[in-house]
């Protein structure tokens, strides 16, 4: 695996592979094969969750990071992207983790770089890792996920969490439901839609929340209307399902502060500590063959 730009691209083994990977990772089985290598953190939108977890999985796999200062790079003098991405190669950088607020790997990629690329999350476009990691920790809580139901609820338009754990959880043959309003709806995606989530919530294996995307909304969001038909809280899950959140939660919006208060909601900072464990394992493939 040279580059993961989505999860479209990869195939049910190569996922199954990496959650193999990961837990081998977590039980402490298996050695880094990229002690040494040079991995460059670009993140041009915020983050704790990935960015945090990329340096920490970095440090467990002995690579040297180099963070990537967006406001005091060259790019601010005009310098395009695709330069500063040959530089980097020149001065060792073998590896970029890249979020940006557009898509950019994709167009790199064709260019012909040596440069190896994981996306840490483009736009409203795809967030693999994250997926990956949901993935991981519902297979580890509940095993398969063959046939399960899936409810993703909230603003799915603009999250590229929902579109990278859509398309794993097809190919995993999860039953997905999308419940949302009319203004978080996306058509391009053939699902079954639904606006009833006292309904959809009562028979979910997972119920998987949202935060509604204000950095990418232009138009005045109806927060009380949302909160009012759209929230998950404490009456209306079900008390046998995976409770699942992306972060960051905005409390009291998607998600009730005292249903992320439950033991329910624990799952969510489970997600989070996964999310290094499968990041070292993504890290290990793009960047270990490169020691060979
Ligand atoms: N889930 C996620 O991508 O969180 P961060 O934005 O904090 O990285």
């Amino acid at each position: 695996m040279k580059n993961l730009v989505t999860i479209k691209a990869l195939e049910k083994e190569k996922i199954d592979e990496i959650i193999s990977l990961a837990k081998k990772f977590e039980k402490g089985e298996i050695n880094s094969s990229c002690v040494n290598q040079n991995l460059s953190l670009m993140f041009f939108e915020a983050s704790t969750r990935t960015r945090f977890s990329f340096e920490m999985a970095g440090n467990k796999l002995g690579i040297n990071l180099y963070q990537f200062d967006t406001q005091n790079s060259s790019l601010v003098k005009d310098e395009s992207f695709f330069d500063t991405i040959e530089n980097l190669y020149a001065i060792g950088i073998r590896a970029c983790v890249i979020r940006n607020r557009e898509r950019i790997i994709e167009d790199l990629i064709n260019k012909n770089t040596k440069m190896r690329f994981i996306n840490a999350g483009e736009g409203n476009f795809a967030h693999p890792t994250q997926a990956l990691l949901d993935y991981y920790t519902m297979k580890d809580l509940m095993g398969s996920i063959k046939d399960k139901k899936v409810v993703i609820i909230g603003d799915i338009a603009h999250s590229r969490v929902a579109k990278s754990n859509i398309e794993l959880l097809q190919k995993q043959g999860a039953d997905i439901t999308l419940v949302a309003p009319n203004y978080f709806k996306d058509d391009s995606i053939k699902l079954n839609w639904s606006e009833n989530l006292d309904e959809e919530l009562r028979n979910a294996d997972i119920t998987m929340c949202l935060r509604i995307q204000k950095e990418r909304i232009e138009e005045k969001i109806p927060f009380d209307d949302y909160i009012k038909n759209f929230q998950v809280n404490e009456k209306n899950i079900n008390p046998k399902s995976l409770l699942m959140h992306p972060g960051p939660v905005n409390r009291n919006i998607e998600i009730s502060s005292n249903l992320l208060n439950s033991n329910q909601a624990k799952t969510i900072l489970t997600q989070a500590k996964n999310g290094v464990f499968v990041r070292q394992a993504v890290l290990n493939m793009i960047l270990g063959g490169l020691n060979e």
